[in-house]
């Protein structure tokens, strides 16, 4: 019988999710509330309509994961919370939660940053952790960065100059009127579609400034995308959205390669909502076999935002005592007072 179990609350966007994790990082109890039906209408996020569904969702849910357990609160070891990156009235809610609880039930409480969180969805359920230093890819809604890891210290080695690649997939879906969330409708249309059809232009390839840098851009191919759908009266959806995607993961991939070429990692992470992709889970495992390192890539159902990451992240911490107080901020941004 396990003896640590942490519980984990996220609500740092538009997913109310709740799990327990215990410290061999298996997940106990999880779900999740989803918002998407809710939010499509409006083809993107409304803030405060997420921040009111949490209130509503976060108590139940928290009830049906508890059942799903078959443990009490007497079992929790520690209650870890995104406190940040997200949006904020969205994060009050789930961080309100998490104090009322590590107070009522007098257990530590363990902020953490949602980043973080995503890098350790590829850790739930495997037998081991990455040797260090490796390499972490977050690629979500909000986030494009290539961090190097090594004994805990991060170095973000490049990130997006503009948008998040699940936003370019997002924004391009909105353009082509197919519905959202854009990536995984793109990622089924892209599976039926020929990306040679259309010869969009490859990301940051013809500027020799950015040749050796590890730096993403994902703005400039909207504006291809738009030209198409404007020029063209019956466009091939399937090829452009393919060939869309295909730029996208090039990008990922050649700046990938070029992180190995400077340094030797000893395993690659890759996690956010986009690492769901069924095309760049092949890239990333193809470089991960040629540099004959382990891949961490999270099982499907961890990849987009869930509790579970949160508590697996809260792990350390828990063992380190490295506790935080009742009077935590949240932080729309990666950078929080504690
Ligand atoms: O990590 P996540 O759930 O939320 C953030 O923290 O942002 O990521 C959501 C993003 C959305 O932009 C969504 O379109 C994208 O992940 N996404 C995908 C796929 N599934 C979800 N992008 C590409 N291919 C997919 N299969
Ligand atoms: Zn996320």
């Amino acid at each position: 019988m396990s003896k640590i179990f942490i519980l984990g609350i996220e609500s740092s966007c538009d997913d109310t999710s709740i799990s327990i994790v215990d410290e061999n990082r298996k997940v106990v109890a999880f779900d999740t509330v989803n918002q998407t039906a809710i939010h499509k209408v409006f083809g993107g996020v409304i803030p405060e309509i997420a921040a009111r569904n949490h209130i509503a969702w976060i108590f139940p849910l928290l009830d049906k994961v508890f059942k799903q357990s078959n443990l009490s609160k007497e079992d929790i070891s520690a209650i870890a919370v995104t406190t940040h990156p997200g949006l904020v009235g969205s994060l009050l809610v789930g961080v309100s939660v998490a104090k009322g609880l590590a107070l009522g039930w007098q257990k530590p409480l363990i902020s953490v940053n949602h980043l973080d969180g995503h890098i350790y969805s590829a850790f739930l359920e495997t037998k081991n952790l990455p040797e260090n230093p490796y390499l972490a890819l977050i690629v979500s809604g909000g986030h494009t960065s290539l961090i190097e890891i090594e004994n805990n210290k991060k170095t973000i080695l490049g990130e997006t100059m503009d948008d998040a690649a699940g936003e370019a997939f997002d924004k391009v879906a909105k353009m082509a009127k197919i519905g959202y969330p854009g990536g995984p409708i793109i990622d089924k249309m892209a599976q039926q579609g020929n990306p040679k059809n259309y010869k969009l232009p490859f990301l940051l390839k013809n500027n020799n400034k950015y040749k050796n840098e590890i730096i993403f851009s994902f703005s400039g191919i909207k504006t291809a995308v738009r030209t198409i759908l404007e020029k063209e009266e019956n466009p091939n959806l399937n090829d452009l959205m393919a060939s869309f995607q295909n730029r996208v993961i090039e990008l990922i991939e050649r700046k990938l390669k070029l992180a190995f070429s400077l340094k030797k990692y000893k395993a690659l992470v890759v996690a956010g909502g986009v690492s769901a992709n069924s095309e760049l889970r092949k890239v990333v495992t193809k470089i991960a076999n040629k540099e004959k390192i382990e891949l961490f890539l999270p099982q499907l159902k961890y990849c987009q935002d869930n509790g579970a990451m949160i508590a697996c992240a809260g792990l350390e911490p828990f063992a380190k005592k490295d506790f935080t107080t009742l009077d935590a901020d949240v932080s729309p941004t990666t950078r929080i007072k504690r």
